[in-house]
């Protein structure tokens, strides 16, 4: 028989003197976050059954309609944020403003970003699905934070990660000393220890886009994906495409086996498509903790110095060399 397994809890009180604050809340705020990956993996196993598929028919900020899956997940991080007495600031993709949480105040320390569901249009057709969040350390004594409070540089966060609901639920974090991943095991309820240390390879063989936009990119963007496309064994080319529509299952199968996924500018939309605050800046921290690299194609997200708090950003992430040769042909240097 093997060793005992790791629960997420255990874990992180084990190792408490290297995480944020190092008082035993963040393990409590870990353990949130599980909870809200219990709560919505149980509706998601179910959703076919119990009519919580399809839109609300309602559009949000970002003009995108809305899930019934996407309020309901929303939601449940509210809920268990609300009184957790941990953070003092949610601010979701889903709503315009943030909600500042005065019940948890001043104890509560944190302010949360997060993407309550990710890939939402996965959520009708039993694909996977995934949930992202972004963790900064909130030091003003005297009041809640303002919004601007909450627009902050990805190299600010302090810990960063994402819930991916596949064939399994997973629970993958940094907190700034490496990426770990936990695997919840449905039948004891707890979240395992299943990846520690993940470990990016420096270079892949794989690509995921929407290259449906293939149209609408730049020239440099265009011939970065014909490389990929065209044959060389010795750079392990042609690439294999592989593309789930949910940024997070990519992201997470990039992790894993190295490659590259790309949601780059368009000419007439520069900007992409995906969140800095709620998808980039949390990816980014995770894929460059366990030694890959995330970029704009120009620039490297974490340095960005935010402006809005729904802004968007071309995201190309993944392993280091492959987004490295992805920014030259961007940048047009190849
Ligand atoms: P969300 O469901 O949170 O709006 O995010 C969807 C994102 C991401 O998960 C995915 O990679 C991408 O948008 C899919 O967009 P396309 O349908 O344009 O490929
Ligand atoms: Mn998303
Ligand atoms: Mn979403």
């Amino acid at each position: 028989m093997g060793p005992f397994p790791l629960t997420l809890t255990r874990y992180i009180i084990q190792k408490q003197a290297a995480y944020p604050g190092a008082t035993g809340e963040f393990s409590s705020l870990m353990a949130q976050i599980g909870l809200v990956g219990k709560m919505i993996a149980q509706d998601l196993r179910r959703a076919g059954l119990i009519s919580i598929l399809g839109t609300t028919g309602g559009t949000n900020v970002q003009g995108e309609s809305v899930k019934k899956l996407d309020e309901i997940a929303n939601e449940t991080f509210i809920k268990v944020f609300q009184y957790s007495g941990l953070v003092c600031a949610l601010a979701s993709e889903e709503m315009e403003k943030p909600v500042t949480l005065p019940e948890n105040w001043p104890h509560g320390k944190y302010m949360l970003l997060f993407d309550p569901l990710d890939g939402s249009s996965n959520t009708d057709v039993n694909m996977p699905l995934g949930a992202i969040f972004s963790v900064h350390c909130y030091d003003g004594a005297a009041r809640l934070p303002s919004e601007s409070e909450l627009i902050r540089k990805g190299s600010e966060q302090v810990a960063a990660g994402y819930l991916m609901y596949g064939s399994s639920t997973m629970l993958v974090f940094t907190a700034g000393q490496g990426v770990h991943g936990f695997t919840l095991d449905p039948g004891v309820g707890e979240y395992l220890l299943s990846h520690e240390h993940i470990r990016i390879p420096a270079k892949g063989t794989v690509y995921a886009a929407n290259e449906g936009n293939y149209q609408m990119w730049p020239a440099g963007t265009r011939r970065y994906f014909d490389y990929l496309k065209a044959r060389d064994k010795a750079t392990g080319r042609p690439y294999s495409a592989r593309y789930s529509g949910c940024l997070v299952a990519d992201v997470h199968r990039v992790l894993l086996d190295g490659g590259i996924y790309l949601y780059p500018g368009e000419t007439e939309k520069p900007e992409g498509k995906l969140r800095l605050l709620y998808e980039a800046n949390p990816l980014a921290m995770v894929v460059e903790q366990a030694g890959g690299r995330a970029s704009t194609g120009t620039q490297d997200i974490l340095g960005i110095k935010p402006t809005a708090l729904h802004q968007r950003v071309p995201l190309l992430i993944g392993s280091r060399d492959d987004v490295t040769l992805a920014e030259e042909f961007i940048q047009e240097r190849r």
